[in-house]
């Protein structure tokens, strides 16, 4: 039932999905989605861009405030790491589709000036904003799904899921019933949090690493 508003605490964007829409459809649906408390504060819904049939898919966390301003999923400081890691790994970024667990902005302000600091979703507004995700992979159908982090990892792969654990590994899993690959590494922003140069070219070395085992799956 497309345009039905949700009760406060229904927490799932289902009603909003409209049914057997294409990828242009259902993004301009998802712009109206309040199948959770976040689109209350954010500027707007990012959803999934990219090759409508890429082959490989690339989940993120959610938006950041670069792409809650400009409506695009990576395009501040973390995509343009993870463009040049793609890059250096051999995966062009102009054949992915490249889409967020959660599609809203969720921060807190901070001093000075009330800044916007990220603040990780919830499990219950990943799983809320759930069916986003499994409507952009059952459309889009990539062979390759590269995991960005543990919020990705969580929605696709469910809450034991530890990034250490599994990185840099090809892993085969049932997602809403259909076989797919996977390959998980770290969120891009994690390689800009580190606390020294040496610790960051470790971290952005690691996931070049990592993008490199997706990239010889894709050859
Ligand atoms: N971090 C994410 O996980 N996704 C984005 O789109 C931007 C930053
Ligand atoms: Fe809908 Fe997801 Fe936004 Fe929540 S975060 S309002 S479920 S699009």
């Amino acid at each position: 039932m497309p345009g039905t508003k949700a009760p406060e605490d229904a927490y799932t964007a289902e009603p909003f999905l409209p049914a057997g829409a294409g990828l242009d459809e259902l993004r301009a649906a998802a712009a109206a989605c309040r199948g959770c408390p976040l689109h209350r504060d954010a500027t707007q819904t990012v959803f999934g861009t990219g090759h409508p049939h890429a082959r490989v898919m690339l989940v993120g966390e959610q938006p950041g405030d670069q792409e809650d301003r400009q409506g695009r999923p990576f395009v501040g400081p973390a995509g343009k790491l993870l463009d040049r890691a793609l890059a250096e790994a051999g995966i062009d970024p102009g054949e992915a589709y490249v889409t967020n667990a959660v599609k809203h902005f969720k921060f807190t302000r901070a001093e000075p000036r009330k800044r916007r600091i990220h603040k990780a979703p919830s499990l219950r507004e990943m799983t809320a904003c759930g069916p986003w995700l499994a409507a952009e992979l059952a459309l889009v159908e990539p062979e390759l799904i590269v995991v960005l982090g543990a919020t990705a990892g969580k929605a696709l792969l469910g809450s034991a899921f530890r990034v250490g654990e599994v990185r840099g590994a090809v892993l085969e899993r049932e997602i809403h019933g259909r076989p797919e690959k996977l390959v998980a590494t770290v969120h891009p922003s994690s390689v800009l949090r580190a606390r020294d140069d040496r610790e960051r070219q470790a971290a952005y070395e690691g996931l070049v690493a990592d993008l490199r085992v997706a990239a010889r799956e894709l050859a």
